[in-house]
Formats: C-alpha cells, structure tokens, sequence
C-alpha cells in the first residue's frame, strides 16, 4: 500500500505511538551495541531512531517505498544507509545485518511471504528477523478500534483492517515458520500515545493517512460527521491516552538455507 502523506502528517497519525512500540519491539528482537541492523518499511523513521540510539547510525540501514519518508528517515542522521524500495526486493547482499526488523509493515506489502524471505535472506545465519502489526482483528489498538467502530455505524460489516497480514495474535509467528526460521517466539506489545483533546485525536485522520484515513476522506461528507460524531462520543472531553496492543514475532535465521 502506498503511504503518500508528508512525514509530519503520518507522526501525527501513527508516529505519536514509536516513542513505545519501537523499544518494545527493539527489546523483543534483543537489538543491542554492536550489532548491524536493518529497519525495513522504516517510514520516517520512528524505529530507526530506537536502533541508531542502541547501535549508532553507521549500524543502521532502512528502507521504505515512499520516498518522503526515506527523506525523513535520512534527517536523522546522515550515517544512516537509507533507501527508496520494497522490503519483497531487499537492496543489500545475503546476510549483511544482526537482526532485521518491520514494524506495522507486513499488512502492507504487496507479498509478505516474499517480505518475510527477504528480511531472512539479508540476515546472517543466527541473526533474528522480527516484525510487529496493530492488533486490529480483535480491537487492541484503541485509536483504530474506535473509529473502525464508529465507521460501522454508518457502514455495518466494514472489515476496516481486520483482514491485514499480521494482525491476529499468531499470523506473523506462522508466516515466520513457514519461511522456514527457526526458534520463532512471538506475543504482545504493549504502546501508548497521549491526546491532548478530541481535535488532536480526529484531525489526523482527515489527513487520509493508512487505511483508516484514506476510508475517511473517501466516504460523503454527511458520512464523515457521523464518523466523527461516534468517535467524540466514544472519548473523553479533555485530555487522554489510548492504549495500543501489536502482534510480534522473532525468529532465527537457520545456519544453512
Ligand atoms: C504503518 S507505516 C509503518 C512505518 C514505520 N515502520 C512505523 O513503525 O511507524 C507502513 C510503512 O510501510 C511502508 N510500505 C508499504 N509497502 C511496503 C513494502 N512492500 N515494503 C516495505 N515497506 C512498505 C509504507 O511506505 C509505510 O512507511
């Protein structure tokens, strides 16, 4: 899927929930100095961060098929190996990284399968692939849930994001064994983004950022005031903080493939 909207947009959409996901999932694949790493599907770069933070930017490779993200990727730092492409055709040669990670990308690619053999192929033989997606199947990431919600009061039986690769508890982990690595564990994390009213929450879906935002702004006008209306009766008048729950797996590269 193609992710069009300027980088601040997309932060103030998905990018507010990094600042927990990534050290979660970071911790998850055991990312520490010293180690070479690959953020695949990097987006403007909220995990990169996390990794350039634990093994310096030289370590850091990322990689995303928009290019106005790969740009703000690359503010981070300019040691980071960024690039323009898709995780199915990885650009760097069979086992140059320690661990290589996606976070909320595998429900995006045009083919996972091949996304999930080329993250393997481009990590050494007992290095980690690890990847994450919203728990969207059964409605642990609060943001998208309540306004899925509210679009089915207007749309009943919409499946919204429900039927995205990874998004039920044990769909990355099966995907991980089937191509073939090994030791795979996987589970929750746990996120968090604060709201400072009901605008900071609904304005960033109009920007037509992912799956949500882009159902939104297609639907009629009077369609959308409903939506919204469903949302703000579903949350609190002042401030507020949702929870987020994402599905991850980690598994091990085999010594011969
Ligand atoms: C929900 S965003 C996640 C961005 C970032 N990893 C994060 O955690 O915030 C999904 C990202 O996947 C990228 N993407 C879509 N299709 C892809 C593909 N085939 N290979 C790699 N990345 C892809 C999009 O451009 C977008 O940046």
């Amino acid at each position: 899927m193609q992710f069009a909207a300027p980088a601040d947009r997309y932060n103030r959409f998905m990018g507010r929930y990094a600042p927990t996901l990534a050290p979660a999932l970071a911790d998850a694949a055991g990312v520490t100095a010293g180690q070479r790493v690959c953020d695949v599907g990097c987006g403007p770069g909220g995990l990169t961060r996390e990794l350039v933070s634990r093994v310096g930017a030289a370590k850091v490779a990322a990689i995303d098929p928009a290019p106005q993200f790969a740009a703000a990727c690359q503010e981070i730092a300019p040691e980071i190996d960024v690039r323009v492409g898709v995780a199915e055709n990885l650009p760097w040669p069979d086992g140059t990284f320690d661990v290589t990670l996606a976070s909320l990308v595998l429900g995006f690619m045009n083919d996972p399968e091949q996304g999930v053999r080329e993250m393997a192929r481009v990590t050494r033989p007992g290095g980690t692939v690890a990847a994450c997606m919203w728990d969207t199947a059964a409605g642990g990431m609060a943001m998208l849930r309540i306004f899925w919600t509210a679009v089915r009061t207007v749309e009943p039986g919409t499946p919204g994001e429900t039927r995205l690769a990874g998004t039920t508890e044990s769909d990355i982990a099966e995907r991980f064994r089937h191509a073939g690595l090994n030791d795979v564990v996987g589970g929750a994390l746990s996120a968090r983004a604060d709201y400072t009213d009901f605008s900071d929450f609904w304005e960033p879906f109009t920007f037509g950022v992912g799956p949500a935002g882009r159902h939104l702004v297609s639907m009629p006008e009077r369609q959308r005031g409903a939506v919204r209306d469903a949302c703000r009766a579903a949350l609190p008048s002042g401030p507020f903080s949702l929870d987020a729950r994402a599905w991850y797996a980690c598994g091990t590269v085999p010594a011969t493939r």
